[in-house]
């Protein structure tokens, strides 16, 4: 379940007493408002034209952000990084196999370092849940923290995106049926596109997983969840596969990776349960022959590399937001 989202004085830590964004550090504790401005933002950060691109190009001049990466990633650190640069900002990202936290320093010693070298943004990701709540907790008021994930806990600029990409490819959210198929268990992804899904009015929202993935009393947050993937995909209009979270898992919660892929893979037969023009989604690392078959990956239904592209506009819109730049 979410960790509730509270400073000392029980205001939403993100937000402040004017209503300003402060951290992005998780979609609890947003509204719908706030999270449909944030991806008409998004929409105006899209563009590839020259002139656009360069009108954008110093909002974040004089900003220093950091990206603090204690868990591998490729997409989410690179397009921190492609967003840092696409706003002026200038960017560093740490290879924190490096950082002196291996020689004991604290996370917040760190953060409290680089600060002193005059970095305001930091996006952090780490294995460990609730770590950029943590930081947000010990930072002056003009240092902003983005969650890039946390444990199982949340991944909002994931949920962010994965909105973006629906609402550019189907339109309206609350007019649409979602399956969210896999390792709901160990999934922040999952929880923060339950929540992203819930505030923007989906018609339904299916989570599929096998009994040993699916968190007890998950129903709890408003969700169908079935263990039958047929069922579960039956006329949806947007199917979110997960990756199996290996690393996450104690004990043997799937009997093997070929009868996985048998009962949960997504492959052409049950793609055609959903609805005739459903698309498929994925965050990204996908194991191919595991969650998803390579034809379906790769087809025209597909929309994982409009995920990651449209990655880039919505880190850029969260940033400028921190930042105080998005104008309406
Ligand atoms: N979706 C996602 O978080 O991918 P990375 O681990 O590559 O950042």
């Amino acid at each position: 379940m979410p960790i509730e989202i509270k400073n000392s004085s029980s205001q939403p830590l993100q937000i402040d007493s004017g209503g300003r964004l402060l951290h992005f550090l998780a979609i609890e504790g947003l509204d719908r408002q706030r999270l449909l401005q944030l991806l008409d933002s998004a929409a105006q950060f899209i563009s590839s034209d020259t002139n656009v691109r360069k009108s954008q190009g110093s909002l974040l001049a004089g900003h220093t952000v950091v990206n603090l990466f204690f868990e591998d990633s490729t997409r989410t650190r690179t397009t921190f990084e492609i967003a840092g640069k696409r706003l002026g900002a200038s960017v560093i990202n740490l290879n924190t196999s490096r950082l002196s936290t291996r020689k004991g320093e604290t996370v917040l010693d760190t953060v409290r370092t680089l600060e002193a070298m005059d970095a305001d943004i930091f996006v952090v990701r780490d294995n460990s849940s609730g770590t950029a709540h943590l930081i947000a907790r010990h930072v002056p008021p003009h240092v902003h923290i983005i969650n890039a994930g946390d444990g199982r806990h949340a991944h909002p600029t994931q949920a962010m995106l994965d909105m973006f990409t629906i609402r550019a490819h189907k339109g309206d959210i609350s007019k649409l049926r979602f399956a969210i198929v896999g390792d709901i268990l160990h999934s922040r992804v999952a929880r923060s596109q339950i929540a992203a899904l819930q505030i923007l009015g989906a018609k339904e929202i299916r989570v599929v997983a096998p009994a040993t993935l699916l968190p007890t009393e998950i129903e709890r947050l408003g969700v169908t969840a079935l263990t039958n993937i047929d069922e579960g995909l039956e006329d949806v209009d947007v199917i979110m596969m997960l990756r199996l979270q290996l690393e996450r898992m104690e004990g043997q919660l799937i009997p093997s990776s070929q009868e996985y892929f048998r009962c949960y893979g997504l492959n052409q037969d049950r793609l055609n349960r959903a609805a005739p023009d459903a698309v498929v989604m994925h965050p990204g690392p996908m194991n191919r022959g595991l969650e998803i078959a390579s034809d379906v990956a790769d087809s025209d239904r597909s929309l994982v590399l409009s995920q990651v592209t449209n990655g880039i506009a919505v880190r850029m819109a969260i940033m400028a937001e921190l930042a105080g730049m998005n104008k309406e």
